[in-house]
């Protein structure tokens, strides 16, 4: 099939190259000039595992355009993957998915199937179908279809060619025929549904996951106060394969692109049809407390961070990923800077990001060493197995105290111990160290 792709973030781009990798003649178009220069010189714009080898072994199928006369006009489908970012009031802003909608109204001279792969409220498949046909410059049919990702970064392409469900929120039988015929070599279960249906799956399957975070944070919290251990619990948790084991890892809470965004979407969307969502309500408040958790553990030992230098590893919002968006390091950072704290940070990929915001007020650091060596305190944001593999004897070596803030659970306590490190994680007992204080 002809499949053109709006957008080459993360869903388009790692979507663009998996169709093409199962056989689909992929056109890319986005309207950033640079961009489409640096993918058409075989670079992925973005840090993701994978992605510039299949852009490499597909280029034969694969490319990329800032024209999207030429990207549209004659596709069999055309899939929008561009943003929806968080309006200040929680709800999705749509204004780049009905900006391409014109521009496909405008431009496509042949029936074609129109497919929203961005996450959007329920609804706005009708809405984008309207649009399009209010505003076709020539006579063709289309038909617009939900079909949401459930890719995650760092493991999108893996999670896109071994997709546990294709979602099709469809609304004829010709579209279904057509998407059944794009992902045909793909071998994974469809769920076929109705549009609003699917556009639904999306926003519940999220906001379901960033649920069972606030949960097991808010569980770990508790085990800190009554003294129980998180991990066991955990473990002990999913086990029961109706709960399952995954995402009951507690932390400082989640982020990246995605959970913050559409749980807040959800809520506003329900809030605005008279209904409140108390279990998303509780999901957003329960994460904004856990991202300053770690702030608040370490004004136990300091009532300022005036003058202390502080080390500060991972930037990203999880490891894989050089994304920052929603990083718990954004939320911190600038309450130890305006405390006056000197800021030593370290990521494997994070850092050239990062300075797009600090370019000056804070160190960048080429070692996990580096960073921690005087250091007052360390604060782990982030769990990159470079930080979970260091070599935990060298923090009492280096710092000048070894005061270790882990929002990650990286060491085992025991470890700690052994090691001489005061060390404070999530949901589980501090170093014995902890009760003398410094
Ligand atoms: C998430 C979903 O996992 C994808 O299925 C979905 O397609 C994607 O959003 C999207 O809507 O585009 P992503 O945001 O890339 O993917 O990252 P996740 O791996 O889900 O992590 C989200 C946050 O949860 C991170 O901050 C991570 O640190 C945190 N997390 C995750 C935990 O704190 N504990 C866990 O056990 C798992």
């Amino acid at each position: 099939m002809k499949v053109s792709v709006a957008g080459t973030g993360y869903v388009g781009l790692v979507t663009a190259v998996c169709l093409a990798e199962n056989g689909n003649t992929v056109t890319c178009v986005d309207i950033n000039e640079e961009k489409v220069k640096l993918l058409n010189s075989g670079v992925s714009p973005i840090y993701e595992p994978q992605l510039e080898e299949l852009m490499w072994k597909n280029r034969d199928r694969i490319r990329y355009v800032n024209d999207y006369q030429e990207a549209y006009s004659h596709a069999d489908v055309i899939i929008i993957a561009v943003g929806t970012p968080e309006r200040k009031d929680g709800s999705a802003n749509l204004q780049y998915i009905n900006e391409v909608a014109q521009q496909i109204a405008k431009t496509i001279i042949r029936d074609c199937v129109v497919v929203i792969k961005s996450t959007v409220p329920v609804g706005t498949n009708d809405k984008i179908e309207k649009l399009i046909k209010e505003n076709l410059k020539y006579e063709v049919e289309i038909d617009v279809v939900s079909n949401p990702e459930f890719l995650a970064q760092g493991s999108a392409i893996r999670d896109t060619l071994e997709a546990t469900r294709i979602v099709i929120g469809v609304e004829s039988e010709n579209a279904e025929k057509v998407m059944k015929e794009v992902y045909k070599n793909f071998n994974i279960p469809y769920v076929v549904t109705d549009r609003k249906s699917a556009e639904m799956i999306k926003y519940a399957a999220n906001d379901f996951l960033a649920l069972k975070l606030s949960y097991i944070n808010e569980i770990a919290n508790l085990c800190e106060i009554v003294g129980a251990n998180i991990e066991d619990v955990s473990k002990g948790m999913g086990m029961d394969s109706r709960i399952g084991d995954k995402f009951l890892n507690a932390g400082i809470g989640y982020g990246g692109s995605c959970f913050p965004k559409d749980t807040k979407a959800l809520h506003w969307l329900a809030n605005y049809n008279d209904y409140e969502l108390k279990t998303i309500k509780a999901t957003i408040e329960v994460n904004e407390n856990q991202k300053i958790k770690l702030i608040k553990k370490a004004r136990k030992y300091f009532d300022s961070f005036n003058g202390l230098t502080v080390a500060i590893l991972g930037l990203t919002f999880k490891p894989g990923t050089d994304d920052l968006r929603e990083a718990p390091s954004l939320t911190n950072i600038p309450i130890l800077l305006e405390d006056g704290a000197k800021i030593n940070a370290w990521d494997p990929v994070g850092i050239e990001n990062f300075k797009k915001v600090y370019p000056n007020e804070v160190s960048y650091s080429s070692s996990i060493e580096e960073a921690i060596t005087n250091a007052d305190i360390c604060f782990i944001f982030t769990e990159w197995s470079e930080i979970k593999d260091f070599e935990i004897e060298k923090y009492s070596k280096l710092m000048k105290k070894p005061l270790i803030i882990d929002g990650r659970n990286c060491y085992r306590v025991k470890d700690a111990e052994n090691a001489g490190l005061i060390y404070e994680s999530i949901g589980r007992k501090t170093t014995e160290k902890e009760l003398l204080k410094i």
